[in-house]
């Protein structure tokens, strides 16, 4: 037997076809569902390295349970929310994930939400396909458009420059972004400008989440924080569902404190189809996309492998967070 990986899903097919290829003792959850907890935890006894992704949760139980010869944790996602990262260090485990390939179809789908909260689509498919559609009408489903707007990116990271770069082609004037860190050659080229949340909350006309879920941005977007958005502000949210506090969202939805939303993640995923959000015809929600193209997810699968075979040869992986 090779080196025992264990892998959480199956890959898309190309990438698929490699991991099986490796002469790996590869344990892989085939179903198309997440791989149970229980299960996950008797088959990562004794592994060299586990294939996870974003919806596994990767705690101290995961790490203790699997064995000291646990090289590598790599996840089929950007996010890394999901891992301990504290234990990672402790127990000296690589964690690989998969940055820059899926910032293309991140930011497209992004763009698309903005526009499909800017423009109506929910409503606007609804009435098409209902019969509410009975006639042109000059003032029906009108929308907002973003010539000469403000645009308030949080997190200006590749995901953050890829939305405003595309938006800036749609016409968006003012790019703010709000962020830990300054970043000079992105702010050149984009003509963008650091400001203090309350300076982007109240000038944005359209508001994207692009940045990551940590201790700083948990429930970032609270009552407080949609109180101080434009009535007419977009807001959109393709990062991390946590990032908002949910039950706030539902609040200034009611009380009209925001003209529309549109979500990609949500608390918690899938979003229960009873759930208040799921009312309103000015938030539309889509079941965690952003990386959901086949380029994207065949080249995700491709890093982890190569995250794999780098570390079970107990070399640096090529696609991996500084512990
Ligand atoms: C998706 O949410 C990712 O983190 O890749
Ligand atoms: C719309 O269809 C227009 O012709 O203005």
């Amino acid at each position: 037997y090779g080196p025992r990986v264990v892998a959480t899903r199956k890959l898309l097919p190309e990438s698929q076809a490699r991991l099986e290829a490796q002469g790996f003792d590869l344990v892989q959850w085939k179903e198309d569902a997440s791989m149970p907890r229980d299960l996950l935890l008797k088959e990562v006894k004794g592994a060299d390295a586990l294939l996870c992704v974003l919806s596994d949760k990767i705690d101290k139980e995961v790490f203790t349970t699997a064995g000291p010869q646990l090289k590598l944790v790599t996840t089929m996602s950007v996010g890394y929310d999901h891992i301990d990262l504290a234990t990672a260090r402790e127990t000296e485990t690589k964690i690989g994930y998969t940055p820059d390939v899926l910032t293309d179809a991140t930011a497209d789908l992004t763009v698309m939400l903005t526009l499909a909260a800017a423009r109506k689509m929910k409503q606007s498919v609804r009435a098409a396909e209902t019969g509410e559609w009975r006639e042109w009408r000059p003032d029906w489903l009108c929308g907002s458009q973003f010539t000469n707007r403000t645009l308030g990116v949080v997190g200006l990271g590749r995901i953050g420059e890829a939305v405003a770069s595309r938006l800036k082609a749609f016409g968006i004037g003012e790019v703010l972004y709000w962020g830990r860190n300054k970043k000079p050659v992105v702010e050149a080229k984009l003509n963008a400008k650091l400001v203090s949340m309350d300076t982007l909350l109240a000038d944005s006309d359209y508001i994207v989440v692009c940045c990551a879920m940590t201790p700083d941005t948990k429930e970032l977007f609270d009552y407080e924080a949609f109180s101080k958005m434009k009535k007419s502000a977009i807001f959109v949210n393709t990062a991390r569902g946590g990032i908002v506090k949910q039950d706030d969202l539902v609040r200034a939805l009611d009380e009209k404190l925001i003209a529309g939303v549109g979500l990609d993640v949500t608390t918690p995923e899938p979003l229960p189809i009873d759930h208040a959000l799921f009312k309103f015809p000015n938030c539309v929600i889509l079941p965690h996309l952003g990386s959901a193209t086949v380029e994207a997810r065949e080249e995700m699968g491709q890093m982890c492998i190569e995250n794999i075979v780098a570390a079970l040869d107990d070399k640096a992986i090529p696609f991996g967070l500084r512990l």
